[in-house]
């Protein structure tokens, strides 16, 4: 390699964080929005795409390797479809699972302590149900409370989520538009020194 190979090499090197994005679709296959915007982070080249449905099909998590992941990136990323105000099954039995007294959290030295955690979430609804008076009553910045103080017990630093509201209605240019947004997205969850 040459001295003008290295620095090209280090041009397309992030020069942020390294960051897991986990990704929680149980039907990945037929989503409309979720697996374009997996596609955006797979294109970025920085981000180590984590299927949580595709790895357990079963629900068998190995709990063990699930740390070891978490402990290797610095930015934890979590991509899902809001289900029932809520995040989806598997999800919740990773964070059952795998974020452990005395891993996650407890103790005098809690292994997720200044990493960074965010969520990237889309939704049925349109962002006018997702307000007081509306359909939903609040806004999805509310549903993610209980994530927002996991990280927060975790000693984790929160970043604002990425919401996409009407993913059902998300397609072509609207489409497009999405994932120019989520790239933006992601640069800035990377980016070293976060404003
Ligand atoms: C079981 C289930 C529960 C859902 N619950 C909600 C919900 O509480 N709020 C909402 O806005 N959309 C809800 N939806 C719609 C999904 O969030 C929406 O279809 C998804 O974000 C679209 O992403 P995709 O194209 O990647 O599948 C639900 C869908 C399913 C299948």
């Amino acid at each position: 390699m040459t001295a003008s190979d290295v620095n090209k090499v280090s041009n397309t090197l992030p020069l942020g964080r390294n960051c897991l994005l986990v990704v929680a679709h149980p039907r990945l296959d037929r989503s409309a929005v979720n697996a374009p915007l997996v596609e955006t982070a797979q294109a970025s080249g920085l981000i180590e795409i984590h299927d949580l449905y595709e790895t357990y099909p079963d629900y068998q998590i190995d709990i063990a390797s699930e740390q070891a992941r978490l402990l290797s990136h610095e930015v934890i990323g979590l991509q899902f479809p809001l289900f029932w105000y809520s995040i989806p099954a598997l999800l919740k039995e990773w964070f059952d699972l795998v974020w452990l007294h005395g891993f996650a959290y407890g103790g005098t030295s809690p292994k997720l302590s200044g990493k960074r955690l965010f969520c990237a979430v889309s939704t049925g609804g349109d962002s006018a149900s997702y307000a007081p008076g509306g359909h939903n009553g609040y806004s999805v910045e509310e549903f993610l409370r209980p994530l927002e103080r996991t990280a927060a017990l975790c000693r984790m630093e929160w970043l604002p989520p990425h919401i996409l509201h009407d993913a059902p209605q998300l397609r072509g240019p609207r489409l497009a538009e999405a994932r120019e947004g989520y790239r933006t997205y992601l640069n800035s969850a990377l980016e070293r020194h976060h404003a």
